[in-house]
């Protein structure tokens, strides 16, 4: 088989790379590990920068976005019994959508579909060939069968355990890594959420926030020492230690019910540099990973594919390559920026097992910053809003 762009993983980057290159005329093959229903069911992101917006409706899957997607003109932090709001519309006049992971997804899929845009799904032994020579390709085995996908291009988009990322070779890769000393537990329930807007709480339990889906979606995640496994946590004591970590007032409100997914995610932040070897272009997680509490993970997946779908379209409609000369340079720029923030809101938010009374300080006075100065709340709504392209 033959294709212009091969992608590997058919994630939020990987589908809607596909998506845009395919809008422009351009051909891409995806091949996936996992069925697309795996794909479909797994609950992640739940933010949408205004850039993720513009991007997704550009590729043409933002109807349903813009009819069930809520915007969001604010968020909470809570330090103990305080709650302070960061008006993002007035401190830097933009806005976020509440839009689940899965509903992109799946609104990606159908487009592709619609597009009859060849997806593979349940590849193994994925191994990309000859990145700095003449013939990059690709060669997996499915339903039993080896297979040789030729192409011009590769673009990696399998996550964070991907074989793109090393595939590039060890000397040649710069990689910078934080590991945190605790995890986020996930719950997902059937219940309404419990405040119109996010909260973000930091409490001496640890961290907590209060996030949402829909009217009647709630998501809510704790901070939970690594060691803690998903079977040590009851719906009963999940709802308990939730509520023992947003302010009473509010907390008050919370209505609880049975849980439809519980997860444990660790926290991490990791880049590898650079994002292009030769055929071979990194996009999302498979070059940088950020720690959840910014809502940036699936942000950077996306202006990653908006740089790199860029100079793949100048290329292939102008043979300018200079947006993929650039690639690498530009979107790195981006990610650490994000990083930043990631790694300042996580340290700011959580209890670390190491931090003592100066430490706690140190938050409290950045929390009292965020409440009290407007230069603060803006550089905070900035970041999380998300930082231009
Ligand atoms: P992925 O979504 O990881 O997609 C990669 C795809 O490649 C997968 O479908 C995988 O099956 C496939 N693949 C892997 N290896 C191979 C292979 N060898 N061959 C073929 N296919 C392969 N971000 C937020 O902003 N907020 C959150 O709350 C949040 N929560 C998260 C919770 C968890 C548990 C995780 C893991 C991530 C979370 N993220 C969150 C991050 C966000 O979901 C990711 O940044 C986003 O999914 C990145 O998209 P991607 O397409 O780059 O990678
Ligand atoms: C969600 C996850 C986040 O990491 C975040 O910062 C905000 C919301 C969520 O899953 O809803």
């Amino acid at each position: 088989m033959r294709t212009q762009v091969a992608i590997i993983g058919a994630g939020p980057s990987g589908l809607l790379l596909s998506q845009l290159l395919n809008r422009a005329g351009i051909e891409t093959v995806v091949l996936e590990r996992q069925s697309r229903a795996y794909v479909l069911s797994r609950i992640r992101a739940g933010v949408l920068e205004q850039g993720t917006v513009d991007l997704l409706t550009r590729a043409g899957v933002g109807g349903r976005m813009a009819r069930e997607g809520q915007p969001h003109s604010g968020c909470y932090l809570t330090h103990d019994q305080q709650m302070i709001r960061i008006d993002f519309a007035e401190a830097c006049g933009a806005k976020v959508m509440v839009y689940g992971q899965t509903e992109v997804t799946r609104d990606l899929y159908e487009a592709q579909d619609a597009l009859g845009s060849p997806h593979i799904h349940g590849v193994e032994n994925v191994v990309l060939h000859d990145l700095d020579g003449p013939m990059p390709h690709v060669t997996y085995d499915h339903d039993g069968q080896n297979h040789r996908l030729e192409c011009e291009f590769i673009a990696g988009c399998d996550g964070f355990h991907g074989v793109s990322r090393n595939s590039i070779p060890e000397t040649l890769r710069r990689e910078y890594e934080k590991v945190y000393p605790f995890g986020w537990l996930g719950v997902l329930s059937e219940t309404p959420p419990l405040h119109e807007e996010l909260i973000y709480a930091n409490h001496p339990r640890g961290f907590a926030l209060a996030s949402m889906r829909n009217p009647m979606l709630s998501r809510y995640y704790i901070q939970v020492p690594l060691t803690d496994k998903v079977e040590d946590w009851s719906d009963e004591a999940f709802w308990a230690e939730l509520k023992a970590r947003i302010p009473a007032d509010v907390a008050q409100g919370l209505v609880t019910g049975p849980s439809i997914e519980k997860s444990i995610a660790p926290l991490r932040s990791f880049v590898s540099e650079p994002m292009r070897y030769g055929a071979l272009f990194l996009c999302g997680d498979a070059a940088h990973i950020v720690p959840p509490t910014g809502a940036k993970g699936l942000n950077l997946a996306v202006s990653d594919v908006h740089y790199l779908s860029k100079g793949l379209i100048a290329y292939y409609t102008e043979n300018d390559s200079a947006g993929l000369e650039g690639y690498s340079t530009q979107a790195l720029a981006r990610i650490w920026q994000a990083m930043r923030f990631s790694w300042s809101v996580t340290t700011m938010m959580h209890r670390f097992p190491e931090h003592d009374a100066y430490d706690r300080q140190m938050q409290r006075v950045e929390l009292t910053q965020l409440a009290t100065n407007p230069v603060a709340q803006r550089l905070f709504a900035q970041n999380y809003t998300g930082l231009p392209y």
